[in-house]
């Protein structure tokens, strides 16, 4: 598929995905856990797309979701999927949890003792039962971004797994709760299966403790966190998915074995991050001082992930390489901030105005962080299956951009 013509089509910047290699990372997982009962619920924050959302329902995916619109999104892709749908979050609202239970989900991952009582409120007032899932905080640490760090006690996230035992005996009074799992998640980004099996190996011991004490355990949540390789040189690649998705899943059932559980999982990232990437054009390339600054149409605002994490994305021109034609540039967008970068003192072929760069490995929180900084409007989107591209989001237009303001 023409990258150049894709771009001449619809116009930069622009988010473009591949369904093939969607399907592929998914089939990774399935391979990977096939000797056992899972379930794949894919973090739908990391790409929320109707489209990727839909490709992965026909999968058979199940979803994790984080709030009331999430939730919105899978029924509108897949209402025959919203039965798939674990529900995690910190800040759960009564029409968050209301909507969700009406809608069957599977299982809330609860995070707080607070958050319980009103589940139990809930489920009473509308006459069902919740299954839920407390999501333990096993205090292990993962080596990742600060900002993505969620498994040890000064995080906000999950309850102290040592008094999870305890909620867990509470809540067996209400008729309304049924103790159904036990969850986990650590972080985002981490790159060794080591901390995801002893926070797995924590959660087993606990799911022996509370069948003990009498509760009907049936589901182990391991969350998500599976990282991938940003800097791995496209031309020569050494980051192997398949094996990578092989060793998680050996150290995961390591971890649980013995324990006849439903194993759900929660990857985002690794099942999207590298069939997207967002193609921008050049505006300008200037020099200040000793400085060049390659100035593309994409900014902070359309990939943040840079200017936030200091994270590092892999850019490429699309046509116009000139092997041994590199200099050391910064990469940036238009956005009135010294942040808005997207690489600095990067090897770069010779680009000029109006060339197409590729900012690579995008399809995972590109898009669904993006936002109108600057009033800029967001990208378009594009699936590309096979030799078929398919627009699966037209460029917002400033008139929609206005139109919630009121004058
Ligand atoms: N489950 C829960 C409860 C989560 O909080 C997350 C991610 C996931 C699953 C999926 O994690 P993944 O497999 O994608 O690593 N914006 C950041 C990443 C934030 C991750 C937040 N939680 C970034 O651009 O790196």
């Amino acid at each position: 598929m023409s990258l150049l013509a894709l771009a001449e089509a619809h116009g930069t910047p622009l988010y473009v995905y591949s369904a093939g290699q969607i399907r592929h990372r998914f089939g990774l997982f399935e391979q990977a856990f096939a000797d056992r009962a899972f379930t794949i619920c894919y973090a739908v924050k990391a790409n929320s797309a109707l489209a990727i959302l839909r490709l992965l329902a026909e999968m058979g995916a199940g979803f994790d979701i984080v709030s009331g619109g999430e939730l919105e999104r899978v029924r509108r892709a897949s209402k025959a999927a919203l039965k798939r749908v674990v529900f995690s979050g910190v800040g759960k609202q009564v029409w968050e949890i209301d909507a969700a239970l009406k809608a069957g989900i599977l299982l809330f991952n609860v995070e707080s003792e607070a958050e319980l009582e009103l589940l139990a409120v809930r489920a009473e007032a509308l006459g069902v039962r919740a299954r839920f899932a407390l999501r333990v905080n096993p205090d292990v640490f993962a080596d990742t971004h600060p900002y993505i760090s969620t498994g040890l006690r000064e995080h906000k996230f999950g309850i102290d797994i040592g008094l999870a035992r305890g909620i867990y005996r509470k809540a067996a009074r209400s008729k309304w709760l049924d103790a159904a799992g036990v969850s986990v998640h650590i972080g985002s980004q981490i790159r060794t299966v080591e901390p995801f099996a002893a926070a797995l190996g924590r959660v087993a011991a606990l799911v022996g403790e509370l069948r003990r004490d009498g509760h009907d355990i049936r589901y182990v949540d391991g969350g998500g966190g599976l990282g991938i390789d940003y800097s791995d040189s496209p031309a020569e690649p050494t980051f192997d998915p398949a094996r990578k998705v092989k060793d998680y899943a050996a150290a995961l059932k390591k971890a649980s074995a013995g324990l006849e559980a439903h194993l759900l999982l929660e990857p985002g990232r690794f099942l999207v991050a590298q069939a997207g990437a967002l193609l921008t054009r050049v505006v300008v390339v200037k020099k200040n001082g000793a400085k060049t600054f390659v100035i593309t149409d994409a900014g902070m605002n359309d990939l943040i992930r840079p200017a936030l994490y200091q994270a590092h994305h892999e850019i490429l021109p699309v046509a116009q390489a000139r092997a041994g034609d590199e200099s050391l540039v910064d990469v940036v967008g238009p956005v009135c901030e010294s942040g808005d970068f997207f690489a600095r003192d990067r090897a770069l072929p010779k680009v000029k105005a109006g060339d197409l760069v590729a900012l690579l490995d995008a399809g995972a929180y590109g898009m669904v962080q993006s936002s109108n900084y600057n009033t800029r409007v967001r990208p378009a989107e594009v699936l590309v299956d096979g030799d078929e591209a398919k627009l699966i989001r037209r460029r917002e237009t400033l008139k929609e951009l206005l139109g919630a303001e009121i004058l």
